[in-house]
């Protein structure tokens, strides 16, 4: 039997809102008993092409130790969001925001990682913030983590090579789930966990010096304890605040076959594959059989205690979410390769590139959320989308960012295609609403914002919050649930 009827407008309680990181907005590195992160411990770049976070060493990491400033280290200073809450939130709700994601920073709570007791001044600014949201209504949608580890756990256990950074994690996410009961109704493990198998800021495994092929056998190794951690804090959640949903999240790059040449296809299929294996895991609860058949053949060995795969089979995830900026393309012999979300792909010649060399596009999201929905068959959350550009602030204090406004437009009218396809996706949390520090290269100048935020790559600025054309937008959106996307 054919349906004859299919839905045309999102869910009346589709979930708008944004989306930012705690050590891309917060600052207070060093305030109130918190640690320092992964993401701390990494310099700016000025190299767009290059991202510095994935060189760091031993070395490296003791200088930024030894430095007592933010002035290298943009993301030790954020955009001051822990003084500024208050203020930030009101403007999110003046936009109409539904939801709001942002991460728990695990070494405000833990600063070593693994503390017997948890810092309770860390507790309380979280407690105010998930309070302060409730003041108007706006749900949270938490990140576990979000590239932010506790540096010590990397420097006395590489990080997530070691098995006993599993019991650290699920000890501080114990701690938050009973703490936040009945407050978080969403909740994410790992943010974007797939590049963990692209270096330090995703795991905090030193590694740089290794060669690729023990890279690779130490990053999935590393991606294991990450997903039995993941399975374990599902397992925690169902028992201490039930109605409470956990989900995955991914950095979905779709990618398409350069050509439409068999070795072609066949090779940008496997890509798929790697990507989309994280969620084959943590929705489906088990290793799917081409990966096993990919670690076989590239002499990779995934360690597993005795009940590591039940735990997985028996908790997978209630919802799947994913960022989307970019597809990518990809050839068997290569191609040439274009920048993007901190890795490269293949140049597609069809697609236009932002100022950062990501290739925009829009149809793609409609793509992606409906190969995902037929996949999986559970509801799919888009957590990240958003324009990394530079704004100018005219002398009358205004920011016309009309290129972020069609960016937004153009992407949001193809989730509305994926709705009417049948696709079940419960919202839409833009990336950055307010500007922010750039995790790729730290730069400030990289703006996402509804909200310009002023202050320069230097750390100089007034941090005043001014709405850009973009914020107006914004409020007619959501106001008509995604109905009126015009100027
Ligand atoms: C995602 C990350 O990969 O992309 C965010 O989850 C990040 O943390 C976002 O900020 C945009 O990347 P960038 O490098 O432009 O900040």
């Amino acid at each position: 039997m054919y349906k004859t009827t299919f839905p045309k407008q999102f869910p009346d309680d589709f979930l708008w809102g944004g989306a930012t990181a705690a050590n891309q907005v917060e600052g207070a590195w060093n305030v109130d008993g918190k640690g320092l992160t992964t993401a701390e411990v990494v310099r700016k770049t000025t190299d767009r092409k290059h991202m510095s976070m994935d060189d760091v060493d031993k070395e490296s990491i003791q200088a930024a130790l030894a430095d007592k400033s933010a002035a290298d280290y943009p993301k030790r200073r954020g955009v001051d969001f822990y003084h500024h809450y208050k203020e930030d939130i009101k403007l999110f709700a003046e936009m109409g925001f539904k939801v709001y994601r942002f991460s728990i920073a695990w070494s405000r709570i833990f600063p070593n990682g693994d503390d017997a007791q948890p810092n309770e001044a860390g507790l309380a600014f979280y407690e105010k913030v998930i309070d302060e949201l409730a003041k108007y209504d706006i749900k949270p949608l938490v990140t576990l983590s979000h590239y932010e580890m506790p540096i010590a756990l990397t420097l006395r256990q590489n990080g997530w090579l070691s098995r006993d950074t599993i019991k650290a994690f699920n000890h501080f996410t114990e701690t938050v789930f009973k703490r936040f009961k009945g407050k978080v109704p969403y909740w994410l493990t790992f943010n974007e966990i797939n590049t963990g198998t692209w270096g330090f800021h995703a795991t905090g495994v030193l590694d740089s010096h290794e060669t690729r092929a023990k890279q690779l056998q130490m990053r999935y190794q590393a991606l294991h304890h990450q997903f039995v951690a993941s399975a374990i804090a599902t397992k925690q959640l169902r028992e201490i605040d039930p109605k409470a949903k956990m989900g995955c999240m991914l950095a979905r790059m779709q990618t398409y076959p350069g050509t439409p040449n068999p070795v072609d296809v066949r090779a940008a299929q496997l890509e798929d594959d790697k990507n989309l294996f994280f969620t084959d895991v943590q929705a489906r609860g088990e290793y799917p059989e081409y990966m096993n058949r990919y670690f076989a053949e590239n002499k990779i060995e995934i360690k597993m205690a005795a009940d590591d795969e039940a735990i997985l089979a028996k908790y997978p995830v209630d919802f799947i979410s994913f960022s989307y900026y970019m597809t990518t393309v990809t050839k068997a012999d290569e191609g040439e390769q274009v920048n993007g979300n901190m890795a490269t792909g293949g140049r597609n010649p069809y697609l236009q590139e932002s100022d950062w060399g990501w290739q925009i596009d829009p149809i793609g999201l409609r793509v992606t959320l409906d190969e995902m929905w037929d996949r999986y068959r559970k509801p799919l959350f888009v957590v990240e989308n958003g324009l990394g550009a530079v704004d100018q602030l005219t002398s009358d204090g205004k920011v016309h960012d009309d290129y972020r406004i069609d960016y937004l437009r153009q992407h949001i009218q193809q989730m509305k295609e994926a709705t009417e396809d049948g696709v079940q996706l419960m919202g839409y949390t833009m990336w950055g609403p307010i500007d922010l520090i750039s995790f790729s290269t730290s730069e400030m100048s990289k703006r996402y914002g509804f909200i310009y935020v002023d202050q320069d790559d230097q750390g100089k600025g007034s941090l005043d919050r001014i709405k850009k054309d973009s914020f107006y937008w914004y409020k007619k959106v959501i106001a008509s649930n995604g109905e009126d996307l015009t100027d």
